[in-house]
């Protein structure tokens, strides 16, 4: 949507569907799809499906990524569809011959699960693959996959002389326009909606709009002299203080008090510095009230709320 309002003509693809059963509405309805957006079929399992929708483009954001929060799968078969669809795409950039630079989107989730006790976060920290095991998350495996194609990806920019920049977001919160609830959304709602069982999550958590998320992006694929890594989060929050910020913003929730959450159990996880990010520039534009109050707002319109 940003990238079309940018003026850009954009390819972008969806898993294939060969009797049209998903509803794309959202994007062919967004302004100018019409006539400059292009919906290919691709899917990570098979690493060259994304050739077609590659050609021609003169940038690639790689967004997709195998979540399975569940373990439905073994990790090995996580990360390895993770980082095959990666190298598949990243082969495809390099043949076409006409993509000038390709934005991977990581996550926080590839820096700061490791053993440094530190209160923050720059992309010279990378998760270990070792502690995420020990954590025995149920999102280890997407943890792992996270850390390690980012990893891959840029060994391949650098084995090829290939121009990629990875963007690592905290949690992202704010609108959305599909019909799916976003995971992250919903995590971070956990207080309004009073889904105590997620409250672990949420002890010192960092947090961006997807609006900025979407607007760093542009900006890293637009920038002469990005390079490597970038954080991209513009708040840290801790427990308490989103306790407090949410009980005074909306009354009419059910927002635990400060007591009852001293009983809350994990960890308390490092925050993360966009610094990298600002001094090459970038503003983000949003905070916490639009945050929430966007969130807020789709999860009414589309009856989440
Ligand atoms: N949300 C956050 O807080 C957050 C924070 C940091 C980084 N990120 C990163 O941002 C990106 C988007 O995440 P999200 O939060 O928007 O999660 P999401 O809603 O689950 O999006 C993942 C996307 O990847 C697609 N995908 C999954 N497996 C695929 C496959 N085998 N082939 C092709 N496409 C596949 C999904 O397609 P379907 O719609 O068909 O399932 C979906 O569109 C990911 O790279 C994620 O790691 C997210």
């Amino acid at each position: 949507m940003r990238l079309l309002e940018h003026g850009y003509s954009v390819h972008t693809t969806i898993r294939p569907d060969p009797e049209h059963k998903r509803d794309v509405s959202f994007l062919t309805s967004l302004p100018e799809a019409s006539e400059k957006l292009q919906i290919f079929q691709a899917d990570l399992s098979d690493p060259n499906s994304f050739e077609v929708a590659i050609k021609g483009c003169i940038g690639v954001f790689h967004v997709a990524t195998p979540v399975d929060f569940e373990n439905k799968e073994p990790e090995e078969m996580v990360v390895q569809r993770a980082i095959d669809g990666t190298l598949g795409i990243l082969k495809a950039c390099l043949n076409s011959m006409t993509v000038k630079r390709v934005v991977y989107t990581s996550s926080g989730a590839a820096v700061v699960f490791n053993d440094s006790d530190v209160d923050t976060m720059d992309e010279s920290y990378w998760t270990d693959v070792e502690y995420v095991k020990a954590l025995k998350s149920f999102a280890g495996p997407y943890f792992i996959s996270k850390t390690l194609t980012e990893k891959r990806a840029l060994e391949f920019a650098d084995e090829h002389g290939f121009d990629l920049v990875t963007i690592i977001p905290s949690f992202i919160n704010g609108p959305f326009i599909c019909s799916k609830f976003p995971g992250s959304v919903h995590t971070s709602l956990a207080m309004v909606l009073g889904e105590q069982q997620k409250y672990g999550t949420l002890l010192n958590m960092s947090m961006v709009h997807v609006d900025d998320v979407a607007r760093a992006h542009i900006f890293l694929f637009e920038h002469p002299h990005a390079k490597g890594r970038h954080i991209c989060s513009s708040h840290t929050i801790t427990i308490e203080k989103m306790s407090k910020f949410l009980s005074s913003k909306y009354p009419e929730c059910p927002i635990p008090s400060l007591e009852s959450l001293k009983e809350i159990e994990g960890s308390r996880l490092a925050g993360l510095s966009s610094k990298k990010l600002l001094d090459l520039g970038f503003k983000f534009k949003s905070g916490l009230d639009e945050m929430y109050d966007g969130a807020i707002q789709s999860c009414k319109e589309k009856g989440y709320l």
